[in-house]
């Protein structure tokens, strides 16, 4: 039998939110699997550093998943660059923490805007470029554990998360009929700059330090320890393959088995 992922050698893909942590960890894989790359973030610097790290071969590009002309742009440039885009991960994602009393409009709508609208901008732009050029395409969406079951501290950011899911679900029902696939995974608690942020806040607001913050994650992950950025990568490399092609729709969690259904 072909190696899980074989049949993504020489396959393009955009990886969103790609210049640092989970995006970073998912083109890195990507490109182990020989896919040609464009990575798109808002941090077009940090971007290139990225590109640059893995190999002189991946793209980089500025891309604000929050605005329809920049995630349009973002595909054009992509695609002259590779020709057409094949695969596309749409996980770019912001969050802030406070107690649902205190949230404010500006961080319901930054957390709705990059996590919700950038996702069903970065779908929307990818399923119309597959349809328009016959593409038995392929999406992944980067969910969360927030968004199978409501996280304290965390309520807008789990509402953009469970708004990915339901998107993930719709949309895959109506792209099946042209073989296009949509699945979302749903990382717990992983090693990155976002998870650094959110265990000092979380200290901050429950009066402990964020060292014992990180241990009561590693002691809700019966695996038994912190999420690496890898250990995400390694299952949309699996989505976007051949190896999941009669799976859409899903979003599948990748834990370590904090959440299991
Ligand atoms: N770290 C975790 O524990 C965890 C858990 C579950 C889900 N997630 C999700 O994984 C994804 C990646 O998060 P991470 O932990 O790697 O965070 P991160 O902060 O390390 O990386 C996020 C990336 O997204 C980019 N970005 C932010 N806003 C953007 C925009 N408007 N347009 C384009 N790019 C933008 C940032 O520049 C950054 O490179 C997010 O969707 C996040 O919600 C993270």
């Amino acid at each position: 039998m072909d190696r899980i992922g074989g049949d993504l050698a020489g396959k393009t893909a955009l990886v969103t939110g790609g210049a640092t942590g989970i995006g970073r960890a998912i083109a890195t894989a990507l490109y182990k699997h020989g896919v040609h790359l464009v990575i798109a973030d808002i941090d077009g610097e940090a971007a290139q550093a990225a590109a640059a790290a893995i190999s002189s071969e991946v793209v980089a590009i500025t891309m604000d998943v929050t605005k329809r002309e920049s995630v349009e742009a973002g595909f054009a440039e992509a695609a002259a660059a590779l020709g057409r885009i094949e695969r596309v991960v749409a996980n770019a994602g912001v969050s802030t923490m406070k107690p649902a009393l205190e949230i404010t409009d500006a961080d319901w709508n930054l957390n709705i805007d990059v996590n919700a609208r950038g996702v069903f901008l970065t779908n929307q732009i990818a399923c119309r470029h597959f349809v328009d050029r016959n593409i038995k395409g392929a999406i992944c969406n980067t969910a969360s554990l927030a968004g199978k079951v409501g996280a304290p501290l965390l309520a807008h950011y789990s509402a953009s998360k469970f708004a990915v899911i339901g998107w993930t679900q719709a949309l895959a029902r109506e792209m099946a009929k042209h073989g296009i696939r949509i699945n979302a995974v749903c990382p717990g608690f992983v090693r990155t700059g976002m998870q650094y942020r959110e265990a000092i806040w979380e200290a901050e607001l429950r009066g402990m330090t964020p060292q014992a913050v990180l241990d009561e994650y590693v002691a809700l992950t019966p695996l038994g320890r912190i999420e690496e950025p890898e250990d995400v990568a390694g299952v949309v490399a699996f989505l976007l393959s051949d190896a999941a092609r009669f799976m859409t729709g899903q979003s599948v969690n990748v834990t370590g088995g904090v959440y299991m259904t």
